[in-house]
């Protein structure tokens, strides 16, 4: 197998893991450095979550680093592209192969509740910054290089609390399509993974603390339970593998079955 077809040119191949220091940001963070990535989390300016993702990715032998960005502030990502660019100097981690826009936030408010905040920052984390950071790396990232989007399995349901959130993940699934079509000619992939309900923080950690809805949601899903977040960090992990060059342009459901 040729440079050209594993996407691996001299050095270390680097990934850069949006939102990396807990949920499946972190699962992902920590399956990509085991396929042997040095790779590059982002955080917030509380760093305590990031700093555990990159202990755990260095016990393991991996190498891994942290930089901040907040995903809303588009106007922040041409010094965070100078930045990374000067990390990716460094002959140990010299191209970025990978690109997980993982961050996200789940705002669930019915029609009647919605307001425009929530709609505003739904869009801007969970679609324009996915868009624009991608932008802003692009011209970083080698023939071979991934792009994988975190979108949701609630795209294809309609959910009454979910309108605001399933819509923007639907727009980051509709954009990922069509960066597949943009960035083919530099061999470039892009692919949205939808994940099922995984027990982590998010929505106030409902899937990983409500029983209730842990055997409604386990009732509903083919596989009999609730997702992990190893089963999304393996997944996407895969994805930006070799196995996987001939992939573009796609939506996998990362979700056990659920709600098929
Ligand atoms: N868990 C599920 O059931 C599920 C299902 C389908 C899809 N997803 C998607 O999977 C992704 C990860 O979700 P998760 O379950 O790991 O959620 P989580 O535990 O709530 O983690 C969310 C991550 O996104 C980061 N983030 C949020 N807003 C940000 C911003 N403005 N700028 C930068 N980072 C920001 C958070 O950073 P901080 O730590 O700084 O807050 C955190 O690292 C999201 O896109 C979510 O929509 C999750």
């Amino acid at each position: 197998m040729t440079a050209a077809t594993t996407g691996k040119a001299a050095g270390v191949r680097t990934a850069l893991v949006t939102g990396g220091g807990r949920g499946l940001g972190r699962s992902i963070a920590e399956a990509l450095a085991d396929r042997g990535f040095h790779v590059v989390v982002t955080h917030r300016p509380q760093t305590a979550d990031a700093d555990a993702t990159l202990q755990a990715i260095r016990q393991r032998g991996g190498k891994a680093d942290s930089m901040p960005l907040d995903l809303a502030d588009t106007a922040s990502f041409p010094a965070f592209r100078e930045s990374l660019e000067r990390r990716l100097r460094d002959p140990r981690a010299s191209t970025l192969d990978a690109l997980v826009n993982n961050a996200g936030i789940g705002v669930f408010r019915t029609f009647d509740e919605l307001t425009l905040d929530d709609y505003e920052e739904s869009f801007a984390v969970n679609t324009r910054g996915p868009l624009f950071l991608t932008q802003a790396l692009v011209d970083l990232m080698p023939p071979g290089a991934g792009v994988v989007n975190v979108s949701t399995q609630m795209t294809r349901q309609a959910d009454a609390t979910s309108l605001v959130y399933s819509a923007s993940k639907a727009a980051l699934e509709s954009l990922s399509a069509t960066l597949a079509i943009a960035l083919g000619p530099r061999g470039i992939r892009v692919n949205s993974v939808a994940p099922g309900p995984t027990a982590t923080d998010f929505n106030g950690g409902a899937m990983r603390d409500s029983e209730a809805l842990r055997e409604y949601i386990s009732n509903n899903t083919a596989l009999g339970r609730v997702g992990r977040p190893d089963d999304i960090g393996l997944a996407v992990a895969a994805l930006l593998g070799p196995e996987m060059a001939w992939i573009t342009g796609q939506r996998i459901e990362a979700a056990g079955g659920a709600f098929l």
